[in-house]
């Protein structure tokens, strides 16, 4: 029965990152403790200075450095990266705090099989300085939103968000620490999903279990 081996068969992970890889890490934890049926094999950085290369090497897991400054096109940096990844025969890559925008080949290549978190709840605030523009804007509640990853920048297919308060005295800093508290339960969530074959993307957008899910992802309310 080659099909119900491969249900069980773990996914292979690989994490794009370019800080300190703190979502990359509670995806890892929920591999090894068995909540994700995958295993992360691979982390790419684009820049050597990336707190979380050394986090992942003392898991032994395997990583890979390649500096977006080698390159003077966009282009030829995503053609090389979609060759690194490849190398590591991935089913689900997952861009966790992956500070660069990706070119349409490369997004088309992996499509439907690479996720991004986003600190906003899209479709508010793509791009960058997410916290203190929701800050700016005077807004009262904020969060952060999983994705399938399309040409468009922070724009695909929503999976799911999860909502945080904003208070008055909040700082960019305050919002970023709350915002992380709930990355790391639904970016390992989601990824829970891809790997038990629940998700995927299709022409109309993300399912999950055979139901479209709405422009804000599962449990919109
Ligand atoms: C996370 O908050 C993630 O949402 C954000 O970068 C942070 C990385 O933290 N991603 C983006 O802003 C992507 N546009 P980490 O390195 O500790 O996981």
């Amino acid at each position: 029965m080659p099909d119900q081996q491969n249900a069980q068969q773990k996914k292979r992970i690989v994490a794009l990152i370019s800080g300190s890889g703190t979502n990359m890490m509670a995806l890892h934890r929920a591999c090894e403790a068995g909540y994700i049926n995958g295993e992360l094999v691979g982390v790419i950085a684009n820049k050597e200075s990336a707190g979380g290369l050394a986090k992942a090497e003392a898991e032994g897991i395997s990583t890979a450095v390649l500096s977006h400054k080698d390159f003077a096109e966009r282009e030829t940096y995503d053609v090389q990266l979609q060759a690194l990844i490849e190398t590591y025969q991935p089913d689900l890559i997952v861009l966790a705090g992956f500070m660069r925008i990706l070119t349409q080949p490369i997004t088309q290549h992996f499509a439907g099989r690479m996720l991004n978190i986003h600190p906003s709840l899209l479709p508010k605030y793509k791009g960058i300085n997410t916290h203190q523009r929701a800050l700016d804007a005077g807004d009262t509640e904020h969060g952060v939103s999983v994705h399938f990853v399309t040409e468009e920048l922070d724009g695909g297919p929503v999976v799911l968000q999860a909502k945080i308060p904003v208070f008055e005295d909040d700082t960019a800093a305050d919002l970023q620490e709350r915002i992380h508290e709930q990355e790391y339960r639904i970016y390992p969530l989601v990824c829970q999903w891809f790997c038990a074959d629940r998700l995927r993307l299709t022409a109309q957008g993300a399912m999950l279990d055979g139901e479209l899910l709405g422009s804000q992802g599962y449990a919109t309310d």
